[in-house]
């Protein structure tokens, strides 16, 4: 399908992309499940975004109030990302792996600059799951032990290290056996932590506020706690910031509500500047040196392309430049306020309105009803997406420069599609 940027579709070719969009999933990769009827289901395919706006192959506009799940914090081809990517394109996309690449080096200086405490020295990646597969193997590195301390209903990524912290076991159960020795305990009781931990713990992993598991904010004291069992008890402290990273949660890192400094951060979503995939861990110098006995034991062919490092150099500096944390913390205050008016409206409807910054979750009285009422957003064109662990919860995760306006519909939004909908 060759088609020139700027050629308006006829109705024929917007017809038979979608068609042919449609068959060409369901044939060549994993079905997809909103796909039933394929001339009624021809509006799913989307076809070009640029803000908070996707459009679909028939031009309909849908406000994404999902974000891809925290990709797209600087909203859909931000230009100054897209204009600097586009030079790099035709610059250097990819590295050679032998030589220094600048741009690289550069955004590992960059976000050395804006990262808490002494995290400095950053190992890029193209994934959340990598950036924490690359996380828990250095803590092993580093400490010599193997162990490890998550949270029930965590998620971590699919790949199987991450999986194997990763709190949620229908996700574990088909994949045993996985990394032995991963204790789970309930988040948000840092005494939890400090029992589970053992003589072979090398890691306890965390989120700052637990994304897929429904939005769940953690008690004040439960970080700061937590960063004090762990230097007691000689342990590293990962904080994964996959989701939380770079200004979702009201503040440019999760951790930096509690003023924590974990021993590992690891990004990735945002970090792409919505453009290209990145990820990353970032540790001090003295645990990144547990790598340099052999940089063969951890490597990554596209890790450290200056493609996506260039996305991630914007994505930081704008994010910074723009304010974007401290706007995500007051539109997200204000939203809150607003939803949590919606719950005293239907409070039969919904359980309960919570969140950080941009990251906010609507607890539905169960999962059936969370899905009608995502269906009955979509139907008025606005995207929101449930979380991964908890099925009732909606989840509102909008770019954090999406207009004002814009969140005045989704409330317009719910409030008529709660409207009726009976629990
Ligand atoms: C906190 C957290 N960690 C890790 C991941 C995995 O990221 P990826 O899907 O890029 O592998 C996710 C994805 O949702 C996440 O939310």
């Amino acid at each position: 399908m060759k088609l020139p940027i700027g050629h308006a579709l006829t109705r024929d070719e917007q017809d038979a992309i979608a068609a042919e969009g449609i068959d060409n999933w369901n044939a060549y990769l994993r079905r997809f499940p909103k796909t039933k009827d394929r001339d009624r289901d021809r509006v799913l395919v989307e076809w070009s975004g640029e803000g908070s706006i996707i459009r679909n192959i028939y031009g309909d506009e849908y406000v994404d109030c999902l974000g891809g799940y925290g990709i797209f914090s600087l909203g859909h081809r931000h230009p100054e990302v897209v204009a600097a990517v586009k030079d790099q394109l035709d610059r250097m996309p990819l590295h050679s792996q032998y030589l220094v690449n600048p741009i690289t080096a550069e955004a590992g200086r960059r976000l050395a600059e804006v990262l808490p405490g002494n995290l400095k020295r950053t190992f890029f990646c193209n994934s959340g799951t990598e950036a924490v597969e690359g996380a828990l193997k250095l803590a092993r590195l580093h400490t010599k032990k193997g162990g490890f301390v998550s949270t029930e209903n965590s998620f971590h990524g699919k790949s199987l290290g991450s999986l194997s912290v990763t709190g949620r076991p229908v996700f574990r159960e088909p994949f045993r056996p996985l990394l032995q020795d991963v204790t789970f305990v309930p988040y948000g009781s840092a005494a939890a932590i400090d029992k589970a931990i053992g003589s072979d713990t090398a890691a306890v992993i965390l989120e700052p506020v637990q994304g897929e598991g429904g939005v769940i904010v953690p008690p004040e004291a439960y970080w700061p706690e937590v960063r004090e069992i762990c230097t007691r008890r000689g342990v590293l402290l990962i904080a994964d910031e996959v989701q939380t990273g770079l200004g979702r949660t009201g503040a440019l890192f999760g951790v930096n509500h509690w003023n924590v400094v974990p021993d590992i951060l690891c990004l990735a979503k945002a970090l792409s500047g919505g453009v290209v995939p990145c990820g990353s861990f970032t540790t001090t110098d003295e645990i990144f040196a547990a790598f340099h006995g052999n940089p063969m034991w951890h490597s990554s062919t596209f890790g450290n392309n200056p493609l996506a490092a260039t996305a991630a150099s914007m994505a930081i500096e704008i994010t910074v430049r723009d304010r974007l944390s401290e706007r995500s913390a007051r539109l997200g205050a204000d939203l809150l306020r607003r939803l949590r008016s919606l719950q005293a409206k239907h409070p039969r409807v919904i359980i309960e309105v919570r969140g950080k910054g941009l990251l906010i979750g609507i607890e539905t009285k169960n999962e059936s009803v969370g899905a009608v009422l995502a269906e009955r957003l979509y139907a008025k064109r606005i995207l929101v997406a449930y979380a991964l662990n908890k099925p009732e919860v909606v989840r509102i995760e909008p770019p954090l420069n999406i207009p004002e306006d814009l969140l005045d519909r989704l409330v317009a939004a719910l409030d008529e599609s709660l409207a009726g909908l009976v629990a």
